[in-house]
């Protein structure tokens, strides 16, 4: 079951704010991959589905609604490198409808808040919903002179530049436009133009987009407008922003007007004298969807009247006259070959269906994602199955189900490996996750690359002047494959000196930093070995109970066995549960990982730890850190405060001493307040270290 189809009834008021405050989290991040980065990683519907989630609980629980809802906000806040515009008029989003019934509501909705006679005609545009980005475009005195992004609803990013080089959008209007005139309609990329430059940045050597969104969206937010240039873009114009004039009375006569001024209007926008003709319009689209030449998700239906449009207004991110009604997810039947598994850059394996190519929703696939072993044994997923895959919109198509009728009599249930498909080394899963994770961390090829940057970067080796760049193309180019070869550089000082963009200088500089890195503490040392879930705080905790990386390694590797007293000395140690002591073990019971080990150990000198005597005013205290930190990350503030003795928590209670509260802090230094513990300002909590702040 989706969780938004959970009644919410059964929820208390304080399952429902943590469950309010999770959904704001995860909906805020999902906005991000996708406004901001364009590489989302849920399908609309699982998002969908979360937004709805959030808006039944609201529902219920009105008081609960938080500040920072995602009921009250559209979109992302715009990303860094283009100035900002604030939109004169906000740009909204649309309410959705998944089914008639929904439609039906939103009709009834109108007609009581007009107050309409059961006689009274209401009627509709219905409009293609395109699948790409809205843009608002703002024309003074008949000449466009700025465009933006919808960022958040209220501030987008200021890509004139950028919507210049489109040629469905008309540099100037003709004289009876008003004076003052913004359009809003959406930036797209045709399929054909998607596919066409997807293989022109494979050939070159570039970034593949996932959909003509995604591309759209790559497009459109380039800092030089040269390359938006050579990008396929289009523009379809929907509707307005603030005007100097009401150009018509109604929606329709708009679109008709936008399409006089030279704007390009969507040819299969209709007008409906009622909401059936709507629908009508949406079955004969919804049929026609993969053969047409651009991605759209669902038909909008707007009030054509604009005075109405007026009257009805908006509640919270959506206007009341709209809706958007919603295009289930295309899917097609084609033959699952094989069950391939991925290792990821984090050794997660994800099981992949090796499909017979097969065109969904106008595009090919020949794989799709089975996310995990669960997924396939709750399925029953297997080779040679007739399966029914789905591409929910965009990115990664799924499949859905099997057909049964279809399954060869000689078929077997998918075997999950148990050793890595790219290195051999041992899988394992941890209780209560689904994922399994190749365990091969410091060998396996598919983590490598990640594993050498951790180890580099600088809470780790921290090596200067050696960063994620240049550990990628040294590693492409053989000069290292484990962490020792960092520490063996020295007998190939040539090669590097030799290299594009280094030089003797260069070369020198760059073999002191290394022989400066020989000499190591031991947290450093085990942090930068990126087992999982062993951040700074347990790397620590592990170097203060073994005092040495060889009593680490051989208690570890004790440890494997959980009847052990290995295994009891690690967990017994206050910070260190379960979950993280099996990833230990698992690390150092790993044959390849021990052998990698020992070649790093003999290259470095590991400083045993030594305890900080420490009579900060912070020792044994303990403190919350919310907010921005402006004059360190968190993970410095941390690694200060428990330097000093101090125990640093991520939620408060009564037992905290001190909440370091920076700019954006929320709910916990409003708990803070409620419970009278002190609040510190990040200059202040620097000033009771000692230390300087930097103003
Ligand atoms: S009308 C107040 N019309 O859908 C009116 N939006 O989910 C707001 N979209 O942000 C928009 N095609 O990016 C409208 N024909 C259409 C549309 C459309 C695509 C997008 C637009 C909007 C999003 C809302």
């Amino acid at each position: 079951m989706s969780p938004s189809q959970e009644n919410t009834d059964a929820l208390t008021p304080e399952e429902a704010a943590v469950e309010l405050a999770k959904l704001a989290e995860a909906i805020a991040h999902h906005d991000r991959l996708y406004h901001q980065q364009d590489a989302p990683e849920i399908s609309d519907a699982d998002y969908d589905a979360l937004r709805r989630r959030n808006d039944a609980i609201e529902a219920q629980f009105p008081d609960l609604v938080r500040d920072d809802s995602p009921s009250k906000s559209v979109g992302a806040t715009p990303s860094s490198g283009f100035a900002k515009v604030a939109h004169a008029r906000p740009m909204l989003s649309l309410s959705n409808a998944f089914d008639e019934n929904d439609v039906a509501e939103f009709l009834a909705r109108i007609r009581r808040f007009l107050g309409l006679e059961e006689s009274d005609l209401v009627e509709f545009v219905a409009e293609p919903k395109i699948d790409g980005l809205s843009a608002s475009l703002r024309y003074e005195n008949g000449g466009f002179r700025v465009g933006a992004t919808r960022g958040d609803g209220t501030t987008g990013e200021d890509i004139t530049a950028n919507l210049r080089t489109i040629d469905d959008i008309p540099e100037t209007l003709p004289g009876d436009a008003p004076d003052i005139f913004e359009v809003r309609g959406e930036v797209y990329m045709s399929r054909d133009d998607f596919f066409t430059l997807n293989e022109r940045q494979t050939a070159e050597g570039n970034k593949v987009f996932a959909n003509p969104r995604n591309a759209a969206a790559g497009s459109l937010r380039q800092l030089d407008s040269t390359i938006t240039k050579s990008r396929p873009l289009r523009f379809f114009a929907y509707s307005t922003g603030e005007t100097s004039a009401t150009p018509t009375d109604t929606h329709w006569e708009l679109l008709s007007r936008l399409d006089d001024w030279g704007f390009t209007v969507n040819p299969l926008s209709r007008l409906c004298a009622s909401s059936d003709d709507a629908i009508a319009l949406y079955d004969e689209i919804a049929a026609a969807r993969a053969s047409l030449p651009y991605d759209i998700d669902g038909i909008v239906y707007k009030v054509n009247r604009i005075d109405w449009q007026n009257r009805l207004g908006m509640v919270s991110r959506a206007p009341r006259w709209a809706i958007a009604h919603k295009f289930a997810a295309e899917q097609a039947e084609t033959l699952l070959h094989a069950i391939s598994i991925q290792v990821g850059r984090t050794g997660a394996l994800t099981p992949v269906a090796e499909l017979e190519p097969i065109t969904v929703g106008g595009v090919v696939v020949s794989r799709a994602t089975l996310h995990n072993a669960d997924e396939i044994e709750r399925k029953d997923v297997r080779a040679g199955d007739t399966v029914i895959v789905q591409r929910a919109g965009d990115v990664i198509p799924q499949v859905v189900r099997v057909i049964p009728e279809k399954r060869p009599s000689d078929s077997k249930p998918f075997d999950f490996p148990s050793q890595c498909p790219d290195c051999g080394s041992a899988v394992m899963q941890e209780d209560g996750e689904v994922v399994r994770r190749c365990t091969g961390g410091l060998i396996c090829p598919a983590q490598a690359l990640e594993r050498l940057k951790h180890f580099v970067s600088r809470d780790a080796f921290d090596i200067e002047g050696f960063g994620g760049k240049h550990i990628e193309s040294f590693r492409t180019d053989g000069l290292i494959e484990t962490p020792a070869d960092i520490f063996r550089l020295h007998d190939r000082a040539d090669e590097v000196s030799a290299r594009e963009g280094w030089g003797e200088q260069s070369t020198d500089n760059l073999m002191a930093a290394i022989e400066a890195r020989r000499t190591i503490p031991l947290e450093r040392f085990i942090y930068a070995l990126g087992v999982r879930q062993v951040g700074q705080s347990t790397a620590r905790l592990l170097a203060k109970n073994y005092g040495s990386h060889e009593a680490l390694a051989s208690a570890m590797a004790d440890a494997h066995d959980p009847e052990s007293e290995a295994y009891a000395g690690l967990i017994a140690i206050d910070g260190i549960g379960p979950s993280v002591a099996a990833d230990l073990a698992a690390f150092f019971a790993e044959d390849h990982n021990r052998t990698v080990l020992a070649d790093l150990a003999a290259e470095l000198d590991i400083e045993p730890f030594v305890q900080e005597e420490s009579d900060s005013p912070i020792a044994g205290r303990t403190v919350v850190f919310t907010g921005t930190l402006e004059q360190m990350t968190r993970g410095e503030a941390k690694a200060r405060a428990e330097a000093l003795g101090a125990k640093v928590s991520g939620s408060v209670s009564k037992k905290t001493d001190f909440v370091v509260a920076g700019p954006g802090a929320g709910s916990k230094a409003k708990k803070a307040a409620e419970l009278e513990v002190t609040i510190l300002s990040e200059e202040e909590w620097l000033d009771m270290l000692g230390e300087e702040s930097v103003s």
